[in-house]
């Protein structure tokens, strides 16, 4: 796969869009963001330091049914490049990954269509390595090098994490390092509509989360709840 390596960019994700008509798959490694962008409209913090990289991939036949398998291939390869440095990752279901309880990666995937299709999707994971955090996010993210205590560059993190990406039996990865399971954890129906309290038991391979609520097994999906667990970074990060 191509690759670009920028010194700065707004975001590895929109460079990685614009290169779409391009037709061609590409990988987009950036040393710092000036407008890295998460999930629900958020910022995230993208200092020198970090790992900020979106990966371009056009596909011929990827039902968009099967959409999460994109989100459990990247959030498997994080969680064993993280292994592999010494520490213990937990994915917070369905796109965070986590550290001690503090968050230390994200992830966010945009897809184009085409009727039932995925026609391409750029994935953009940002990792925190040994980039400074903002003061207000230290109670809630970490970084690889504090939970470490070491130096770590941010290009052996970023070999590592493509040598795993792409290995198979993603879900079976995926769910090896889904957290909080068997734990009471609370899910925030749509935009705070209101909350359900619940005990996590397990991820299916189209993404679905099953909880425990009121003593019934229940099937939600990200598209209408999120997770709040104690701790939480959903609100500020
Ligand atoms: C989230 O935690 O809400 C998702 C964060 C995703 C950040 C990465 S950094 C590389 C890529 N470029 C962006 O602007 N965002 C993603």
């Amino acid at each position: 796969m191509k690759r670009i390596f920028l010194e700065e960019t707004p975001s590895t994700n929109d460079y990685a869009k614009a290169r779409r008509k391009d037709k061609e798959n590409l990988l987009v490694v950036a040393k710092r963001q000036t407008g890295g962008r998460g999930t629900k409209g958020r910022n995230f913090s993208s200092g020198t330091g970090g790992v900020y990289l979106s990966r371009l991939e056009f596909y011929e036949n990827f039902p968009a049914k099967d959409a999460f398998r994109i989100m459990q291939g990247a959030a498997a390869a994080v969680c064993e490049t993280l292994s592999s440095f010494g520490v213990t990752p937990q994915i917070k279901w369905p796109n965070d990954v986590y550290v001690n309880g503090k968050k230390i990666c994200g992830i966010l995937i945009e897809n184009t269509f085409c009727g039932y299709l995925i026609s391409s999707s750029v994935v953009g994971i940002g990792l925190n390595v040994c980039n400074r955090l903002p003061v207000e996010l230290s109670s809630i993210a970490t970084s690889l090098c504090l939970e470490t205590g070491k130096e770590i560059g941010v290009d052996e993190v970023v070999e590592r994490l493509l040598e795993v990406w792409g290995r198979e039996n993603i879900h079976e990865r995926y769910a090896q390092y889904l957290g909080w399971l068997g734990e009471e954890i609370t899910l925030i129906i749509g935009e705070n509509e209101g909350k359900i309290e619940a005990t996590l038991l397990s991820v299916d391979s189209e993404g679905g989360l099953w909880a425990c609520v009121d003593g019934k097994e229940k099937r939600f999906v990200a598209a209408e709840v999120s997770l709040r667990v104690a701790n939480s970074a959903e609100e500020e990060l």
